[in-house]
């Protein structure tokens, strides 16, 4: 049965982790699928671990929108969340809706992703929420924003800690149906994820938040870097490189293909 936002939000009550990881092709997608993954996230971070660039900013929409629909040919069960790449949705509120609609209509994901708890972003997730396209808002940490935050910690100072909770409130307002909270203190992801109806899905957060999400190639060790935060449960790397390293011998040595 494919899950949806409603099945989702009754899991917070029920006190059920959202499990979440990211994906950015069909085989991917697949496994994780099948593996029960609950959200599956379609990730501007596909923009480095797949594609190879120096942050998330270059990724285009274009980029993105073959991206997610290999993604959603994958998916049978997960709920569908699609990044918003880097100026796609910034630049007005019309151009929020005409991206968000062709990422629904031209890939058949379920929901959109934007990073930003400021004034045009809340207006931009109300907006959104009020045509029907469900929005999953994304604070703290915000990769976008590289440039200006790099890629500290965020809430460290009570004045900070507090913005970020104002920015989660009026998410929820807005008609966001659930946040990432990425690389802020756990004692505030706690009491943001305490405050709100909808469910928060941490990363670099702590444990008390309603789920938890990792970008699939750090979970995997198929990333070069990764944040901190990360935990890699299998070096896919070193099992890649020795595949590949075995492949050669055979083939130098004459033993593969057998006669
Ligand atoms: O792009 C991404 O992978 C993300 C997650 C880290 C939340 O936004
Ligand atoms: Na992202």
């Amino acid at each position: 049965m494919a899950l949806t936002i409603q099945h989702l939000i009754s899991w917070k009550q029920q006190g059920r982790s959202i499990i979440t990881l990211t994906a950015w092709d069909y085989a991917i997608a697949q496994l994780l699928d099948t593996a029960g993954v609950d959200i599956i996230l379609v990730g501007d971070s596909l923009g480095m671990v797949a594609l190879g660039y120096e942050t998330t900013l270059p990724l285009t929409l274009d980029a993105m929108l073959h991206h997610a629909a290999a993604v959603r040919r994958g998916v049978k069960r997960a709920l569908i969340v699609c990044d918003l790449p880097f100026l796609s949705y910034q630049e007005s509120i019309s151009q929020a809706i005409n991206t968000a609609g062709r990422v629904l209509k031209e890939t058949g994901v379920q929901a959109v992703k934007l990073e930003g708890g400021h004034p045009q972003a809340i207006e931009t997730v109300s907006r959104l929420s009020a045509i029907g396209i469900p929005v999953m808002g994304h604070i703290g940490l915000t990769p976008q924003s590289v440039h200006l935050l790099g890629y500290r910690q965020q809430g460290q100072t009570p004045m900070d800690a507090e913005r970020i909770i104002t920015e989660a409130i009026a998410l929820e307002n807005a008609g966001a149906f659930a946040i990432v909270l990425e690389h802020i203190p756990s004692f505030l992801a706690a009491q943001i994820t305490a405050k709100l109806a909808i469910p928060t899905i941490g990363i670099g957060a702590g444990p008390n938040c309603d789920g938890q999400v990792l970008v699939t190639a750090d979970l995997l060790g198929l990333s070069e870097k990764q944040p901190p935060f990360a935990k890699s449960y299998v070096n896919l790397r070193h099992i890649i490189t020795e595949a590949v390293g075995e492949f050669s011998w055979e083939v130098r040595e004459g033993k593969f293909p057998q006669s």
